[in-house]
């Protein structure tokens, strides 16, 4: 397989890495990257704005409409080092990271007519492999034939940190116990939900994150790639 381009799948639970690592993955092996959470979060905003989701719940009647007219995409970013989320060719990669769309990314994507949508969407983006994905369901029903997938996990309060970090740097406001509740809550919902919940798939590699740096996280995938790829 040596210099042939794959697909990277990597699923994992809320506020692993999972898209910092995905992002150096693709880097260098000069592959795209494809970050399908925030695909979810922009149909998450889209329904906020339309007020077709709130802390009641989701309007699933209204949905079909809003899904129909909406149009989720990327748009290289000024350094061209990554993308910027876009919702009818609006950027919103700063609106997508709220806590108040963290509340609400869960229940509106266990709706399988958004899942339907998205995984179509994504399914297209890696017709020509040389891509890395991560998210929730990569690896078992997006790309199910992925040569390579990547199952993340960690502490939840060690996530929790990483994210209140992440947030603080960004100047959004929010104590550990918020972010530790939205965290435990979103893997609660992904895991039990009834389509595409988030499982492991069963020829996927685990990394435990919890006590590793970056580096080391890229010398466990350059091993692995090389196992995979016989280099
Ligand atoms: O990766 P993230 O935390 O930005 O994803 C936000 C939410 O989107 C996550 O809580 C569940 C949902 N999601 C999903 O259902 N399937 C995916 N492939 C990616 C994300």
């Amino acid at each position: 397989m040596k210099d042939k381009k794959i697909t990277i799948a990597i699923d994992g639970y809320s506020s692993c890495g999972k898209s910092t690592y995905a992002k150096a993955i693709a880097q260098r092996l000069n592959y795209i990257y494809i970050d399908s959470g925030a695909m979810y979060r922009a149909v998450t905003l889209a329904c906020i704005r339309a007020g077709v989701a709130n802390d009641s719940g989701v309007d699933e009647d209204r949905l079909p409409e809003l899904l129909h007219s909406l149009k989720v995409g990327f748009v290289p970013n000024q350094s061209g080092t990554g993308w910027l989320t876009t919702l009818n060719n609006e950027v919103v990669e700063n609106e997508i990271r709220t806590l108040e769309v963290s509340n609400l990314v869960s229940p509106v994507s266990a709706i399988a007519m958004v899942r339907s949508k998205m995984t179509q969407q994504q399914q297209e983006m890696g017709k020509q492999k040389g891509i890395v994905m991560d998210g929730r369901d990569i690896g078992t029903v997006v790309f199910p034939d992925a040569e390579l997938k990547i199952f993340m996990t960690a502490d939840p309060v060690i996530r929790a940190k990483r994210r209140l970090k992440e947030m603080e740097s960004k100047g959004q406001n929010a104590t550990l116990e918020e972010v530790l509740e939205n965290i435990e809550q979103r893997d609660h919902i992904d895991r039990n939900r009834e389509v595409a919940p988030l499982r492991q798939a069963n020829d996927a590699i685990v990394l435990d994150n919890s006590n590793m740096t970056v580096e080391q996280q890229m010398e466990w995938f350059q091993k692995l790639y090389n196992h995979i790829t016989k280099r």
